[in-house]
């Protein structure tokens, strides 16, 4: 199967898979997208469905040109599969396999595994829908409202491109999961999505940028370590949806820097660090709202060393990030690293462990490596009233790997279980901080207006000013 780069939007579901040519799957995905649009309906936006938004929408795979934007009513956005051209001469970059050529269908020995991954990573996509549905209600601007709409449909895109796998190579089993990926939910007691970090509340629009900067760049890190995958259309779906989670990413680095520079500018103006009289975020809060989300995303790289991720690896399923930049034997089955961990007087120390074993440790370093830069920028904007913001240490409120239990403070400080507690309202947001944050959440629906919490964006999109009505109400 080799793909023409330009999507053939003639067709019930856009696509550049020549979905006509295979009658079956075609007629199977047409009778999962009435699914997918009552799911949209039930639990996507709570609001602005029948208001036309200022979207962009695939319309090649190519270089160029594979965004085009323009006003649509979310509903009858053209979610589709684009998968990223065909490399002929592609090969395994990692694994036992390395140098064989990659696989355009599932070998049956790593069809649990393939399936396992696809399903976890599709999971995601429509919880973080799930999780932002209100959050329309109160946008700060209308262009942040439309930024929003962007991350929500492109995510819902992103849950069409892993039922497209499902459905193409799983059979039956494939189908039964893509009929449970719109069965989990969000928060439900009974059938909550897989990962816990999916399951916690975006409730206002400062967890809405953290959650944009750290959770979807571990998404970032997922998918670009199953590009790597010896399995082809795996690599090319993620390859391009990598395209689309930069800017989700972006909203949430601009997202952030956008709210220092304000709390800056209030501190400046009334020099004081306590803004809140001013409608302010104060940088305290900021760190704790930090806090929490990076430490809940860290989790959702698993444990630092497992056995699934060197098998993973192993069988060419899942690479590591930008696998063929590194100068290494890319088999890992003599190299050894070492990773953090509590050592046997309950102090933070290292251990030894073999590199093949510890890729979710190094998938992890990779991402905080990253998540430190947007850091680095917020805190420049930072120094000019003296202060900063700072990434907790790696073991700090952790619930999965070598840190769970354990009471670390958030410089790496070990220490006891009522130290961390009588902290925890420094470390972590409070109730207190969550009912002020919620009072702030007013909506600004005027064309180029912002809430006072936050400082306009330093450009419009695509060419449009700032104050072009993104979202026609
Ligand atoms: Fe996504
Ligand atoms: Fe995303």
């Amino acid at each position: 199967m080799s793909s023409a780069p330009t999507i053939d939007y003639s067709e019930k579901i856009p696509n550049n898979v020549d979905l006509a040519g295979d009658r079956r799957l075609q007629r199977a995905l047409e009778s999962w997208q009435p699914k997918f649009l009552q799911w949209w309906r039930d639990l996507g936006p709570v609001a602005f469905q029948d208001h036309d938004v200022y979207l962009r929408t695939a319309i090649s795979t190519d270089q160029e040109g594979w965004a085009n934007f323009g006003f649509v009513k979310m509903p009858e956005y053209r979610w589709g599969i684009f998968l990223a051209s065909q490399d002929p001469n592609r090969t395994i970059a990692f694994g036992d396999n390395m140098g064989e050529p990659v696989w355009q269908e599932i070998p049956g020995e790593h069809r649990a595994d393939l399936r396992r991954l696809i399903v976890v990573q599709g999971d995601t996509e429509p919880a973080s829908v799930e999780q932002q549905r209100r959050l329309c209600e109160t946008a700060p601007s209308l262009w942040d409202l439309r930024n929003l709409f962007q991350v929500n449909v492109e995510e819902g895109r992103h849950l069409w491109a892993m039922v497209y796998l499902l459905h193409r190579y799983f059979g039956r089993d494939g189908r039964d999961e893509a009929e449970a990926l719109l069965e989990r939910n969000s928060g439900d007691l009974d059938n909550p999505r897989i990962l816990g970090a999916f399951n916690e509340q975006t409730p206002d629009w400062l967890s809405f940028f953290f959650f944009t900067y750290f959770t979807d760049r571990d998404g970032k890190y997922q998918l670009a370590s199953l590009r790597e995958s010896a399995f082809d259309p795996l690599s090319r779906t993620c390859q391009f949806m990598l395209k689309e989670e930069a800017h989700h990413m972006f909203v949430g680095a601009t997202g952030v820097g956008r709210v220092v520079q304000r709390t800056v500018e209030l501190m400046k103006e009334h020099d004081t660090e306590d803004v809140r009289p001013y409608g302010g975020l104060d940088v305290a809060t900021l760190q704790r709202y930090l806090n929490f989300h990076y430490s809940v995303s860290l989790d959702l790289f698993g444990a630092e060393t497992s056995t699934n991720a060197a098998n993973y690896y192993a069988a060419g399923l899942k690479g590591r990030f930008h696998e063929e930049d590194r100068n290494d034997d890319h088999q890992l089955k003599s190299d050894y690293r070492t990773i953090a961990t509590l050592d046997d007087g309950g102090r933070v120390g290292e251990r030894e462990v073999l590199s093949l074993t510890a890729l979710n440790a190094t998938l992890r370093d990779d991402y905080v490596e990253d998540c430190a830069k947007g850091v680095e920028r917020w805190n420049r904007t930072l120094a000019d009233v003296g202060c900063e913001l700072r990434l907790p240490h790696i073991g700090f409120h952790r619930a999965v790997g070598e840190f769970v239990g354990a009471q670390v403070a958030p410089d790496g400080r070990v220490v006891s279980a009522e130290e961390w507690e009588s902290n925890r309202s420094k470390w972590l947001p409070t109730d207190d901080d969550q009912k002020y944050v919620e009072s702030l959440m007013q909506p600004v629906r005027e064309p180029g207006k912002m809430a006072g919490w936050v400082a306009p964006p330093a450009s419009g999109l695509h060419g449009k000013p700032v104050d072009y009505e993104y979202v026609k109400l």
